[in-house]
Order: structure tokens, then sequence, then C-alpha cells
């Protein structure tokens, strides 16, 4: 399924491409809008806490996906959906995720900045 944007995404677009470009992307068909995977992104703040969104649960250790590469986003989210990852709270996650929100949301996280390493 390849989708292609239309041009009011091109800046938004362009961004979200660059790492996959720099990397040689193999990523899925999707084109991820790094926009639409901020809106998207607001249910993953809670555990996957990025810097301007505190960390809800503190406690609650979860990998840090921020910066992580657009590609192994996209692979860890299928992962999870088809069941070949079986954790469960991220199979949920992932289950009610489309392919175009698994690309948006790969191409949000792999823009931001790494988290700083405040909980080891
Ligand atoms: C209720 C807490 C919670 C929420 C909400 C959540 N996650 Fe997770 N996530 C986790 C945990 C815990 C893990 C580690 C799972 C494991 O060990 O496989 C994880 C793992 C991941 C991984 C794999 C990271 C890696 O290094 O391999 C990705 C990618 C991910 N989550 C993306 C998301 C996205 C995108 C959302 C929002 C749609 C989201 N998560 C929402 C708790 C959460």
């Amino acid at each position: 399924m390849r989708r292609f944007l239309p041009a009011l995404c091109g800046t938004a677009l362009a961004l979200a491409m660059a790492p996959g470009l720099a990397l040689g992307s193999t990523a899925g068909s999707s084109v991820g809008d790094v926009e639409t995977g901020r809106l998207l992104a607001f249910t993953c703040a809670g555990c996957h806490g990025i810097p301007e969104l505190r960390n809800a649960y503190p406690n609650f250790r979860v990998p840090k996906i921020a910066g992580q590469n657009e590609t192994y986003l996209i692979n860890a989210l299928h992962a999870y959906r088809n069941g070949d990852r079986q954790h469960p709270t991220m199979v949920a996650q992932a289950s009610s995720l489309s392919e175009q929100d698994i690309a948006d949301l790969a191409a949000y996280f792999a823009s931001r900045r790494p988290q700083q390493n405040r909980r080891p």
C-alpha cells in the first residue's frame, strides 16, 4: 500500500524522509508524516516519556524510542502487531495501529532528539 502525501505536507515530509534517505531506508511502504505522528504519539507519551511531555510513570521502565532509527521503530511496531513480539502492553497498543499510523509514529519518534539518560 503506497500512499503519496499532498504537497501541503511537503516540508514535514522532507523532514520525515531525511533520516531514511541518509540510512538508505528499507522501511515499509507507507510514507510517514511527522506532524500526524506527533498527534498519534499522545497516547505513547505517558509511557515513552519524551522531553516536552514528562514521563507520567516514572517507575514504569520502558525503552526510550525518541531518536530511534525509523526503520527499527516500524519493524518493532509490526512485530508487536503480528505477534512476533509478545509484550502484552505493546501488542495491545500496536494492534489498533494502521500501516499509516505506524509510519507516522516512526517518522515522529525518529525525528526527536534522543532523551537524556537521567534514569538508567
Ligand atoms: C502502557 C505503557 C505503554 C504505552 C502507552 C506505549 N508503550 Fe511502547 N512499550 C512499552 C513497554 C513496557 C515496552 C517494552 C516491551 C518489550 O519488552 O517488548 C514498549 C516497547 C515499545 C517499542 C520497542 C522499543 C525497542 O527498543 O525495541 C516501540 C517501538 C514502542 N513501544 C512504541 C510505542 C508507540 C508508538 C506507542 C503509542 C502508540 C507506545 N509504544 C505506547 C510501554 C508502552
